[in-house]
């Protein structure tokens, strides 16, 4: 990369402020008290919550491991097992990406409930009978929020899903773009053809200098 300064991007009612730092947007609230999933969940939402935090993408998943340094044990969040589905889901309904750090328990129906296991930032499924700690949060309006830096020229990869092309103006319109949408890991603008590439997953191979291409690099679970 030939440049790689940090670019966050908030969207506050159209106002985009670059550099700016800590997730004060999510919408957590962190437990330390101990308790068992079932009556966790039900504390969380007579608190107002809509249950357990969705940690569903890269910002989010790091800012709840930052929020829950300290607790004693690991965390409950809003991850559970549905049957109809045969795999674990978000309580918000989405569909965990494939490079979202879950142990292998996922797939298991007696595993139902999900948990950040802080010292490995890994999500394990488990039973949820034992007390631990719990986050909360809300399911709707979550927040676009996005952290990532700036690459001068065209990813290469070896393996990619394009999520989306669409028309925009500015880079900094492709960020935007990119981190208001979940699947996003990168956005790539090219100034010639005014498009925004939204990439999903990607495994990376280096990258192409290209004076018309400018590309967001979103952070990643592990960053
Ligand atoms: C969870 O804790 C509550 C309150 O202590 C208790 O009534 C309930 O039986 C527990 N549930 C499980 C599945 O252990």
């Amino acid at each position: 990369m030939d440049s790689n300064c940090p670019l966050m991007i908030y969207v506050i009612s159209s106002a985009i402020v670059l550099n700016f730092t800590v997730g004060v947007m999510f919408h957590f609230h962190n437990i330390e008290n101990i308790r068992n999933s079932t009556s966790h969940e039900s504390f969380c939402k007579d608190m107002g919550y809509d249950g357990f935090a969705v940690i569903s993408t890269p910002e989010a998943f790091v800012y709840a491991i930052k929020i829950t340094h300290k607790n004693r044990r690991n965390v409950f969040i809003g991850a559970h097992y549905q049957p109809e589905a045969v795999t674990t889901i978000w309580d918000d309904g989405t569909v965990p990406r494939s490079d979202t750090p879950f142990g292998s328990r996922k797939g298991n129906p007696i595993f139902k409930q999900g948990r950040l296991q802080r010292g490995e930032n890994e999500i394990v499924m488990v039973m949820g009978n034992f007390g631990k700690t719990g986050l909360c949060g809300n399911h709707k309006n979550y927040p676009t929020e996005s952290r990532g830096t700036t690459m001068r020229g065209e990813l290469l990869t070896t393996e990619e899903t394009i999520v989306s092309v669409s028309q925009v103006f500015s880079y900094v319109e492709c960020a935007v773009l990119c981190g208001a949408v979940h699947e996003c890991r990168a956005g790539e603008f090219n100034s010639d053809l005014l498009t925004c590439t939204v990439i999903g997953e990607y495994q990376s191979s280096g990258h192409i200098p290209k004076s018309e291409v400018v590309t967001y690099i979103r952070q990643t679970f592990w960053s």
